[in-house]
Parts: C-alpha cells; structure tokens; sequence
C-alpha cells in the first residue's frame, strides 16, 4: 500500500510504531481516508496485540494539525456530521481500548482531532521546544471536539483546565501543557522515540486530575460550576452568536466526563453544530484564510535586507516584525532619538515571542538603528512609513530612490494616497507597491498589498510574497480612495458620527454596532485610531470619493484640544491602561442604528467589488474580516447581505436614504451581484 498514510513497523521488542505520513502535504490531517486506515490497522493490533503502540508523524512539521476541513464544507445534514463524528469516535475508542500501553509522541503540533487522538492514547511525550502548541481549536469553527475530545480532556485534566482549552480554543504552550498534565514527558527532539519506548517498557500509572478537580466534576457540584463557566463566556461571546462553548458546558454538565452517553451526546451535538450558520461561516473564513496563506513565497526568496523608514507607530513595528520573522532590518528616521522608543518596543517583543536568551539575542542583533540610510543600498525592500503627506513622500523618494538597488522594491505603507501620484516623479515607478499594515502590527494579520496603474506585476508578486515569508495575510488591492478596509470602514465610522450629532449616547452607538458582532464599537475604535488619524484619513477617503466627510460637532474640537483618543488618554471617552471608561448610555440607540451603520459598510463592500478593487468577494469578504474584525461568525459584508437577502438589503438602504440622506443610495453594484451570485467584478484587472 505505497499510497497508505499510515506505516507500521513492529520492532524487536514488540512494540508496534504508527507513524502518520499523510502523502502530497507538509501537515498531516485526519481524512476520512486517514482514519479509515487507522481503523483497519487498530482492528489487527486487537487482534494480536504488541507488547505497546507508539503513534507519530514523519511531518517535519509537527504531529497532527486536526480534523481534513475541507471535508466538513461537504456534509450534506446533521446525519452526515453525526456519522462522521461516530466514527471518529469507534476508532479512537479502538486505540484507547488496546490491551497494552499507547503512546503519543508528539513534536510541533497536535491540534482538534490531532490531540483528541493523542488524548485516546494512554500517554503522551512531546519534544518541548518553542514550536510546541498542543490544542482543541474547534470552537473557532463553531463547533466542538467531536471524537471523543470534549469527554477525555475532562477526564484527564479536570474540568476547569480542559474548558479553557476548548471554549478559548488557545493552544498550550510545553511548559503549561507538562504542568497541567496534557503531556506526561517532555523531551528534547533527539529522546522523542526513546521517551515514548521508555513509557512503553515501563508504564507509570496514567496521569489523574487533582482531586479539586475531580469534586468540581460530581454531579452534585456540576450546576454551580455550569453557571460560573456560562458567566466567563456570555462575557465574551453571546449564545446566539456563538452557540458552540455553551454546548460544551451543557455536555459536560448533563453528562459527565465517563460513559456511552457523554460520547454519543458529544457527536449528536456536533452534527447539530455543524448546521449552524455560524460554524458554515466560520469554517469559511477559516479556508479563506488558508487560501490567503497557500500564496507562494518564492518570488521573495531572495529578500534578505529591509530598510525601514519612519521609526514611528507604524514604521518602528513594521521594523520589529520583519527582524523578529528573521530579516536584517536597518530603521531610519530624522533622529536616533526618534528611533529609540521603536527599538524598545521590538526589544518587548522579541521577548514575548521568542523567549530564548539567544534567539532574542539574534533578533535585537537583526534590528539596527540607521539615522545616515546606509541601508538602502543593500535592501532588497525599502519600506517608507513616514508622515502622511504627498509632498513629503515624493520629496524622500527622491533622494532614496537613485540609492536603492535596481531590483529592490520601495513599498510604502501609506493609508490614504494613491500609488499613481506617489509614483509619478520616479524614476522606476513599476517598483512602487503599497504594503498597507495595520495598527497594531503584530496583532492584525491583514496586509493590503496596493498596486498601481504602473506597477510591474513581478513587482506585485514580490509584494505578496514578502508578506507571506512575514506570515501576514496578502491581498492584493488595486490602488484606490482607502483601499478595502479603511473605506469601508469610513462610512461605518460617519454613520456613528451621524447618530451621534442625533444626540444617541454615544455607548448605546457601541452596543448597537458589538450587538451586531463588531469587536469594538465604532466611536471607541475610533479612539484607539486616533481621532485625527481618522479624521485625516475619513476627509481624505470621503473627498476622493466625492463624499461629505465626518460631522460630529465635537470631532474637531476635540482635535484642536489634543484630545485625540487612546494615545492621548483621553478623545470621546476617557481612558486608563488602555481601557475606555465608557458612561452609561441614558437612552439605547434607535432601531435603525445597526443598520444605518452595517449597511452603510456593506454598501460601501459592494461598491469596492463593483470597482474591482479586489479580484473577487471571497477576498473582499477575508479583508474586512481580518482588516476590521468584522463579526467573523457572518462571513464578511457580502456573506452578510447574501444571507440577509439582496433585495431585502437594498430595499432597506433606499429606505434610510429617503429618511436619512442620499448617503444610503444602493450602489449599482447589487445589482450586479444579484445577477451573478458568486462573485462581481466590474472592472478588469490589470494584471
Ligand atoms: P508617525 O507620526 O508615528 O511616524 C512617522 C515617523 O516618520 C516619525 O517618527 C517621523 O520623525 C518620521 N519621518 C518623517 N519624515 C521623515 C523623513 N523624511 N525621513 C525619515 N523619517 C521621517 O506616523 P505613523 O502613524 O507611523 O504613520 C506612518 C505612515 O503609516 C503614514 O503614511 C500613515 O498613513 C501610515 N499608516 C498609519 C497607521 C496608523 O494607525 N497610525 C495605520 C496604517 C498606515
């Protein structure tokens, strides 16, 4: 069976390895077809048992990455999820059912479906290094553990540590896993097979709870911890939206963590999790994203020095990121004094990230302070970050570019000018690409890799590639008023303007827009930009377009009073360690504020596809999401109104511009989209 992902080899002391080498990948996943082999294989080790079982992966990359998702996207009802899951289930009831020790051996990852099997095994070693993540990610889909994970991670960790696994769906880290008892051993990459034959020859007694952890679990005791858990997680994710960790809770509670019961209401649940539009949502966004990732990296194989300019917010991180994912980086600015704040900023990240004494040596040793520019000659990317100002831009270029390599690419990270203008004195404008980054860096995975009408489309490649080799998420956005996120944003972002000069307090403005799945409120976010951040950008976006720009009474002044939002402690809320202390809304906002904003969003989605800013709505769709936030459990703006209905979208913004303004006028663009119902681009792309 040369195409097997599985191999089997029984050594000279009868233990039996499995070692998972799915063929035409670098992650193994769990297919049904991986699993179907599993079966078989687990069927003839009952048979005549080994003196142990060891699983393990050929991957380089790591152990098991989890369930195949693409295999979800097909199940046909709550019947196909459920047989699925049920199957899952035998198999790994199988493994665990084996007369003689199992071992997990696990290096990298073990993720979902990954560690539900290794949690089926009797024990698990690891190699516990900075790589290690061991975790049941399933919640982020919209579902739970299916194969028996929900039930044996309650069992062997307890319930309180195995629910912060599940409902956060965070992977551990070694150090935390070894402690909380999800690995028995860790080891270092050389012992791996050794621990895990140690285990074997030598069984100790398998890992228990604490018995704190036991009595929470008694029946008796399982309705108050219900209700704390419930509490924790209302907080963060109501039910409607987010239905699957309070599922997890109401299994654990009705069922315990031992019997049949608990394994066939865990796969009964799931099948019901997968019908829901929140997990079909989710499970897209989570493929979009693989999508965004599976973009080569080998145009920009050869990038290896970055020269950044503008140690400010933007550039000094952008600097600190591109050290800390391994490029020699030069950071210049007008003054060391300038660049200073920056180096201490990516000194607090390369410990956060990178933990080891040495590797966080070699990073700080990546990242130079460079007031004189002596690294534009050598950089492959030169990065400009300086203030938002055409005159000033164009001014640098004409110095820095007779500098820069001839191959070299100059990106900037500019937030609301165009690439034709910025391009126009160069001598090489086919070299200029925006890479658009968002604040803060290393937390927004999104990177709008701009292009313009003369940008050479190897130029273009290199864009997306080097992001990639950053592990950002590319898309590639042709040059246009703000882009896809901060245009959209912008007519979000006026509308709470709008209801605020109505008088509607400005936290109900908030709530009505979180209400509606948005991570943060409109006004709050924007504090956290800056309000003259925002209002530079909105006027800037809003008069390209040929829109009327922001209207709020009190932006301006508050502007001029230096009252600019977070960074400034106070804008339209007061704030404290980075907190906005938000006073009680007097009055909830009228019943058409989600919508005036959402659709005002949405409207403004369909018009960015209609102009083929990008290539299509699955990639307007993952730039909202990752560039704003936008509630990833509707899919993006245009998931949203196709789930809401075209035509109920459009008669519902005519309606609010006869009440509220021509700003709502429906765009052409719906109907373009109502008559092609995958996708719509109007425009052709250049390249
Ligand atoms: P900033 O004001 O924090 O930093 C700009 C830095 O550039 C300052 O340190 C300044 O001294 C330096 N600088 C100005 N002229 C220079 C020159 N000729 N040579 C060398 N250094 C020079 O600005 P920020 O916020 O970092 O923005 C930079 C760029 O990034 C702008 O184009 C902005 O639109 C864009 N951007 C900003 C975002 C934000 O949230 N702040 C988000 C995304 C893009």
């Amino acid at each position: 069976m040369s195409n097997s992902a599985w191999k089997m080899d029984r050594d000279s002391q009868g233990i039996a390895w499995l070692t998972l080498d799915k063929p035409d990948t670098s992650a193994n996943t769990l297919s049904k077809q991986v699993m179907r082999e599993l079966d078989a294989l687990l069927q003839s080790l009952a048979r005549s048992p080994p003196r142990g079982v060891i699983i393990r992966s050929g991957k380089p990359s790591g152990f098991i990455a989890g369930a195949d998702i693409n295999e979800f996207t097909t199940l046909a009802d709550a019947a196909a999820g459920y047989r699925l899951t049920r199957a899952g289930q035998v198999t790994f009831e199988r493994l665990e059912r084996l007369p003689c020790p199992s071992v997990a051996a696990i290096h990298g990852f073990a993720l979902g479906g990954g560690l539900e099997l290794a949690l089926a095994c009797r024990y698990r070693v690891a190699v516990g290094d900075e790589r290690l993540q061991l975790g049941l990610p399933e919640v982020q889909l919209g579902i739970h553990p299916g194969f028996g994970g929900s039930v044996r991670a309650v069992r062997l960790l307890g319930v309180r540590p195995a629910m912060q696994l599940m409902l956060t769906g965070r992977p551990v880290r070694a150090d935390k896993a070894a402690r909380i008892g999800l690995v028995d051993r860790l080891v270092g990459a050389a012992e791996l097979d050794d621990a895990a034959r140690a285990m074997v020859l030598h069984p100790p007694a398998p890992h228990r709870p604490p018995l704190l952890e036991r009595l929470l679990s008694l029946a008796p005791v399982r309705p108050f911890i219900k209700s704390v858990l419930i509490k924790e997680v209302a907080a963060k994710a109501p039910r409607a939206h987010y239905p699957a960790p309070y599922a997890m809770i109401d299994l654990w509670a009705s069922n315990g963590a031992h019997g049949e019961a608990a394994f066939e209401a865990e796969a009964r649940s799931i099948a019901a999790m997968f019908e829901t539009p929140t997990s079909h949502n989710l499970i897209r966004v989570f493929l979009l994203q693989d999508r965004l990732k599976a973009q080569s990296t080998r145009a920009a194989a050869e990038v290896q020095a970055v020269h950044v300019i503008g140690g400010g917010v933007m550039g000094g991180d952008i600097a600190a990121w591109c050290a800390l994912r391994g490029f020699n980086v030069t950071l210049q600015d007008l003054k060391l004094e300038y660049v200073e704040p920056a180096l201490k900023r990516a000194g607090e990240l390369f410990e956060k990230r990178l933990r080891e004494p040495e590797k966080i040596a070699a990073a700080r040793a990546r990242l130079r302070a460079d007031v004189a520019g002596d690294g534009v000659p050598d950089a492959d990317v030169v990065i400009e970050a300086i203030f938002e100002n055409l005159a000033g831009k164009r001014a640098l270029y004409a110095t820095l570019e007779p500098r820069m390599k001839a191959t070299a690419i100059l990106a900037t990270n500019t937030s609301s000018l165009q690439l034709e203008p910025l391009a126009e004195q160069l001598a090489r404008p086919e070299r200029l690409i925006g890479l658009h980054f968002f604040n803060p860096v290393s937390q927004m995975p999104l990177v709008e890799v701009v292009y313009g009408a003369g940008t050479a489309p190897e130029v273009q490649a290199l864009g997306v590639a080097f992001t990639r080799r950053l592990d950002k998420l590319p898309i590639a956005c042709r040059s246009a008023p703000g882009f896809v996120v901060n245009r959209v944003l912008m007519p979000y972002l006026h509308e709470a303007m709008y209801l605020a000069q109505e008088g509607v307090p400005l936290a109900a403005i908030d709530t009505a827009a979180t209400d509606f799945g948005m991570p943060v409120g409109p006004i709050e976010l924007a504090d956290v930009v800056g309000l003259d951040v925002a209002q530079d950008v909105g006027t800037i976006i809003a008069n390209e377009l040929g829109k009327s720009a922001p209207v709020h009474p009190h932006l301006a002044e508050l502007v001029a009073a230096r009252k600019l939002g977070r960074k400034s402690g106070a804008g339209f809320y007061t704030w404290h360690d980075g907190h906005p202390s938000k006073p009680p809304a007097s009055a909830s906002a009228p019943p058409d504020a989600t919508d005036r904003m959402m659709l005002a969003l949405v409207n403004e989605a369909v018009a960015c596809l209609r102009e083929g800013v990008v290539t299509d709505a699955d990639l307007l769709d993952a730039a909202v999401i990752f560039g704003t936030g936008f509630a990833p459990f509707r899919g993006g703006p245009i998931a949203y109104a196709r789930a809401r209905g075209l035509a109920d979208c459009m008669r519902r913004l005519s309606e609010l511009a006869t009440r509220h303004g021509e700003r709502f006028r429906p765009d052409p663009g719906w109907n373009l989209l109502e008559q092609d119902p995958q996708t719509v681009n109007a425009v052709p792309k250049p390249h």
